[in-house]
């Protein structure tokens, strides 16, 4: 059932120079009194486990080859209120551990697994608590040293290990991502098909949600933006409380989680339908950066290559409209772009929607590999100043759709959403 996470538990305990790793769970925030946030795992957790229950730890202990899951035990008056919980035994039997305990009983059972053991990792120096906890069953060690027992000596980072197995994505991944994106491109042309003047932003925000939980998507990967007018130009608006007026554009950066893999789509669309000849002129040069920087994507290209084509159309374009001055190298190399583009083409996306994985190894761009999946997009934000042209202000722009890298290139798997003006404006068109 869990074949996948019992294989890619395989794959890290290979990297484990013989040693242990342990990998706690995200911890339940509360909201307010006794009332929590949903819970969300902890990624790196998930993708070893498939086990989504709170107060959990994964140990793998590659010397002796062996996997154990500690977790909240049954408890039948706290199932009445709060739902079933696997326990301990359920938990090992169904998600394919060798071993399986009461998370109450970590602290006494760690130190005995931890001895004479060349190396540890764990998240090191992500959570101080954790931190302090694992620092606890060494002393416990260490205090033992006279009966011959022995502290790990070697400690690493296991997340560092974890975050470029995560970085290429295998078919299980792939297909959820694949859904998460379909699912969120459903809802952004729903949206689009219901955006007129006189609604607030959170209307349509409105059907964004719906669109997700419609389809088992409950949870947003982020808080949506949807962002009329001036209101594009706030890179991380996410108030959606303004009305959204005739002659603006709306700009929308919504994706859901499905299946704990996020969704990331921008569409930036006019709230009447129709494009004015301003907007036109600026969404025409986003629309051609983000298809140059989509059209490098394949295997062996360098992950920078497809930001580098996007900025010099950007630049051209604002060289075009009159914003800028210049060559597209003088305005690339001063950076006088970055007052019209202050973002990066894009990011891995995955279990998170700002994914995991290094950009660079050895201080040089690491190149595209079949699996690997990214955003792109590009942008442009023209806030109202004296030196701008009128009809230019206020138009923020952002065109987003998630890639998958093939082995043959790439695949647009959001790509369902119009993006064409002329797509854009027959779907909107009312009778
Ligand atoms: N929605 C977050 C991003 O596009 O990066
Ligand atoms: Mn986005
Ligand atoms: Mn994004």
């Amino acid at each position: 059932m869990y074949s996948h996470q019992l294989h890619r538990r395989e794959r890290l305990m290979a990297q484990l120079d013989g040693g242990v790793a342990v990998l706690p769970t995200a911890p339940e925030v509360l909201r307010n009194a006794d009332n929590p946030y949903p819970y969300r795992p902890d990624s790196h957790f998930l993708y070893l486990t498939g086990f989504a229950e709170p107060e959990s730890v994964l140990v793998l202990d590659a010397r002796a080859g062996r996997t154990i899951l500690f977790c909240r035990p049954k408890d039948e008056a706290n199932e009445i209120w709060n739902g079933h919980r696997y326990g301990p035994d359920d938990a090992r039997e169904l998600f394919g551990f060798d071993e399986a305990y009461p998370i109450a009983e970590l602290d006494q059972r760690l130190p005995d697994i931890l001895s004479g053991q060349a190396a540890l990792y764990w998240p090191l120096g992500r959570q101080a608590a954790f931190d302090g906890r694992v620092a606890s069953w060494l002393d416990v060690l260490r205090a033992r040293d006279r009966s011959g027992e022995a502290a790990p000596v070697h400690f690493g980072d296991v997340l560092a290990l974890l975050d470029e197995m995560r970085l290429i994505k295998d078919e299980v991944e792939i297909a959820t991502l694949r859904r998460a994106g379909r699912i969120s491109a459903d809802a952004h042309i729903a949206a689009m098909r219901a955006t007129r003047p006189g609604l607030y932003e959170y209307q349509v925000e409105a059907e964004l949600l719906a669109g997700f939980c419609r389809h088992g998507a409950r949870q947003p990967a982020y808080e949506s933006i949807v962002a009329g007018g001036a209101n594009a130009c706030t890179l991380h608006y996410v108030g959606n409380h303004s009305r959204l007026n005739d002659g603006d554009l709306l700009l929308i950066d919504a994706g859901c989680e499905f299946s704990a893999y996020a969704g990331d789509i921008t569409r930036t669309f006019p709230v009447n339908g129709r494009f004015s000849a301003a907007q036109r002129d600026v969404y025409e040069i986003v629309l051609a950066a983000q298809l140059a920087a989509i059209a490098v994507i394949k295997p062996g290209v360098c992950l920078n290559v497809p930001g580098d084509a996007a900025l010099a159309v950007l630049s051209q374009g604002l060289i075009d409209l009159g914003l800028l001055a210049g060559s597209v190298e003088g305005v690339i190399e001063s950076g006088a772009y970055r007052r019209f583009y202050m973002h990066g083409i894009g990011h891995f996306i995955g279990l998170d929607v700002h994914d995991v994985g290094a950009r660079k190894q050895n201080g040089q761009w690491r190149a595209f590999e079949a699996g690997m999946c990214t955003t792109v997009e590009p942008g442009l934000y023209i806030r109202a100043a004296d030196d701008i042209p009128a009809a230019l202000h206020n138009i923020g722009i952002r065109i987003e759709d998630d890639v998958l890298v093939t082995a043959k290139g790439h695949e647009v798997y959001t790509d369902s959403v119009p993006k064409h003006i002329v797509e854009i404006e027959t779907l909107m068109e009312r009778l």
